[in-house]
């Protein structure tokens, strides 16, 4: 059954939209919204507004830009969740609308769940079953994937999600927000072992991200007494070895995730994804533990519809439609 999805993600801070045929994602267009600069933070009444005022930008130029008539379309795909509640509830009532006008059905996807298919945007794709470390701003989880449609999390962060720990570390540098990205560019410059900061030890394939956070706090503010130079001549180094600690709680996990359950496939997804140390090391383990590892494309990593319109693909197959009923859950989980 072939078919043309228009997707739309909103669930955070970026405007994304998204043609696919066939499978095959033709663009992937996204609006970011850089006025949470300068509040430190997403601010959700801010990104519901943002949302508004691109959505329908956004979603002509993915349909010009593919040269896709509305006509042509099949069916209207977006986020429901988990995500911001206004933020959601934008680009679900952008759906149902656009849907109604033009008799199409509506496909519902999970925002999680589309982090771990866009492996299935570009090739290498991996094959069933295989492991998805998915880390990004609001989640730290180890999924394992059965099938296109068949997923479960073996192990999440009981605090914060990896990503607010960069972020949160990127504050307290006096980094812009959001400065994930920032610390791992610093951190390329620095020594990952100058500094030891305490990992967090977590029974099973549980994560605990809050406590290195403090730690961090404490270590500057103790260092900063003692010399108020000490951050800014000692920058590089703390960047890097604050992301070694973080990197390799992830790791362990993931190590300790494939030794239980015999899978040596392992893909990661999410914001964080895109950080350099977390794929170089991911790289050394791979030729360490003999894995098979996927990486996906930068576009992929972070927010955007083009995973949202590959997840639709699939449940398009499937006949997986939802009525006009349909409400965003900012709580759905995998
Ligand atoms: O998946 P995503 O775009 O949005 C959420 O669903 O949360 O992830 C955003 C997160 C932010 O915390 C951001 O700082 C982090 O991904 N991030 C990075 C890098 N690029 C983005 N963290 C570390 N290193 C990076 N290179
Ligand atoms: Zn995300």
């Amino acid at each position: 059954m072939s078919a043309i999805i228009l997707a739309i993600e909103s669930s955070c801070d970026e405007t994304s939209a998204s043609v696919i045929s066939d499978g095959k994602v033709l663009n992937n267009i996204i609006a970011t919204q850089s006025i949470h600069q300068k509040y430190g933070g997403v601010v959700p009444e801010l990104a519901s507004r943002a949302h508004q005022q691109n959505i329908t930008k956004v979603v002509q130029e993915a349909l010009q830009e593919a040269n896709i008539q509305k006509s042509c379309l099949k069916a209207v795909a977006f986020t429901r969740g988990p995500g911001l509640s206004g933020p959601l509830l934008v680009g679900v009532s952008f759906a149902k609308a656009f849907a109604l006008g033009l008799n199409l059905p509506l496909i519902e996807v999970n925002h999680m769940e589309a982090h771990v298919l866009a492996h299935f945007i570009d090739d290498p794709k991996p094959s069933f079953p295989f492991l998805c470390l998915t880390v990004s701003g609001g989640h730290t989880q180890i999924v394992l994937v059965e099938d296109y449609l068949k997923m479960k999390v073996l192990g999440e962060t009981q605090d914060d999600a990896v990503g607010e720990a960069f972020d949160k570390a990127a504050k307290l540098l006096d980094l812009p927000y959001p400065g994930g990205h920032l610390i791992d560019k610093y951190a390329s410059s620095g020594n990952p072992s100058a500094f030891k900061f305490p990992k967090t030890e977590m029974p099973g394939l549980k994560f605990s991200f809050s406590g290195i956070k403090t730690a961090l706090l404490y270590f500057l503010r103790d260092n900063s007494l003692k010399d108020p130079d000490f951050v800014k001549n000692n920058f590089n180094d703390i960047c890097a070895s604050y992301q070694d600690a973080l990197i390799m709680m992830l790791l362990s996990k993931l190590k300790k995730a494939a030794k239980e359950t015999g899978i040596s496939q392992i893909a990661i997804a999410g914001g964080v994804s895109a950080n350099s140390y977390l794929r170089k090391k991911l790289e050394e383990f791979s030729l360490q533990h003999k894995w098979k590892v996927f990486i996906p494309a930068f576009e992929y990593c972070t927010d955007n519809a083009g995973m949202i319109a590959i997840a639709a693909h699939f449940k398009y197959l499937e006949g997986q439609f939802v009525g006009q009923d349909v409400t965003p859950d900012p709580r759905l989980r995998i």
